[in-house]
């Protein structure tokens, strides 16, 4: 493995929230990082961080990926050994209402990543999936090889991209692919330099629960409390940042071992924790009250989601490490350095 330190990886969706934690993992693993993001949710702030924290320079694009004259530019001035591949839109409900808009960003633009690695011969790709392709799953824990049936065009997009690297992985025999299914990624590097800075009003929990801790919102709404679950409230697999950057580079490092590869892992814990679990704990680490209220359940949403992630265990010898309560203290930790985000 340490002969694989000095690779050059092309970084898309750097400046964002998991980018920025997997770019900040790289360097300090000793890999070289190059940067493109178009900043439509991430933050130049990010990346600069990144590099004071680790000391080392990332060459950033401020660029679209639909951009091929940028990405030809990248791959002629950098010797990329790999891509991970985060960039591209993540709103489950926006996807609803703008459908092409996921199909061009999330599809398209990653068609056009892989025509400019192809016509490069950069050979490994990481891809940021989601557990949201399979839909509502019929049993718990999901494993890979579970139905793939997601409800709306973001979970589409993801699942299209899959099956584009997979039909690309049959025709480019230089090709090597790991697809990454996340469950719910939280927290915060332990640092509280950088974290996740959603834009508006935060659509998901954690971000939501950690405002309302901070006194800058009300009240977080419960969305449901008849679920089929322990206390009635929805059931996620929430993930350590950390622990999932650290996933990708696992991942890549099983892509430079082998030839030929492509393998498809879910990353989670494994275990299920409802909303109500997730309130408590951030009380507790907090020490802050987070008031609540019970509204209807949010449409589209599932009862309960965790992974069996044991094949990302054992092929990858990957553990996500950091419990709940450790997501929970790096995400306030976070929050109150900085409670206007990167601004
Ligand atoms: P994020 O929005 O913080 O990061 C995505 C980054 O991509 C942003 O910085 C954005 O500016 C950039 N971007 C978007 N479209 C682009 C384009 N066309 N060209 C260049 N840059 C572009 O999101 P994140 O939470 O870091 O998610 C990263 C990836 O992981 C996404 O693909 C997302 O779908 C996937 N994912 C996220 C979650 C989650 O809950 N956060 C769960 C499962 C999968
Ligand atoms: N929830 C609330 N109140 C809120 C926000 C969320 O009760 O204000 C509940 C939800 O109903 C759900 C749980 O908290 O039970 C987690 O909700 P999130 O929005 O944080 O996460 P989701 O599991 O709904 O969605 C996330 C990503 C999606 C992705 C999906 C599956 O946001 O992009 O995981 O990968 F599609």
């Amino acid at each position: 493995m340490s002969n694989h330190r000095k690779q050059t990886v092309l970084v898309t969706g750097a400046a964002g929230y998991i980018g920025s934690h997997t770019s900040l993992e790289l360097l300090n693993q000793g890999y070289s990082v190059v940067a493109i993001d178009n900043l439509a949710n991430g933050k130049v702030e990010a990346l600069r961080r990144v590099e004071k924290i680790t000391g080392k320079e990332v060459p950033f694009f401020n660029a679209d990926l639909r951009d091929a004259d940028t990405l030809k530019a990248i791959f002629e001035q950098h010797p990329i050994d790999a891509v991970i591949h985060f960039a591209g839109y993540k709103a489950v409900g926006e996807s609803v209402e703008k459908p092409l808009l996921y199909y061009s960003n999330n599809v398209s633009a990653s068609v056009t990543l892989m025509e400019a690695m192809e016509e490069h011969q950069a050979g490994n790709i990481v891809f940021s999936s989601s557990c949201t392709v399979y839909g509502k799953p019929d049993s718990v824990p999901v494993r890979e090889t579970d139905e793939l049936a997601p409800t709306n065009p973001y979970g589409r997009s993801k699942l299209m991209v899959e099956r584009i690297l997979e039909d690309s992985f049959q025709a480019i025999p230089s090709l090597s692919v790991s697809i990454l299914r996340y469950f719910n990624p939280i927290g915060a590097h332990p640092s509280g330099r950088i974290g996740e800075d959603p834009t508006g009003i935060p659509n998901n929990l954690l971000p939501y629960v950690a405002r309302v801790a901070a006194g800058q919102l009300d009240k977080l709404q419960v969305f449901g409390n008849d679920y089929n679950t322990h206390d009635g409230t929805g059931v996620r697999d929430y993930i350590h940042v950390v622990d999932l950057a650290k996933a990708h580079i696992a991942a890549l490092e099983e892509l430079w071992n082998n030839t030929s590869l492509l393998e498809t892992y879910n990353l989670g814990t494994g275990q299920g924790y409802s909303v109500l679990d997730v309130v408590k704990t951030f009380e507790e680490v907090s020490g802050k009250e987070v008031p609540f209220e019970f509204a209807d359940r949010r449409p589209g949403d599932v009862d309960k989601t965790f992974a069996d992630p044991s094949k990302a265990n054992k092929k990858l010898n990957w553990y996500a490490k950091k419990d709940l309560n450790e997501m929970c203290k790096d995400m306030w930790n976070w929050q109150i350095k900085n409670p206007d985000g990167y601004n």
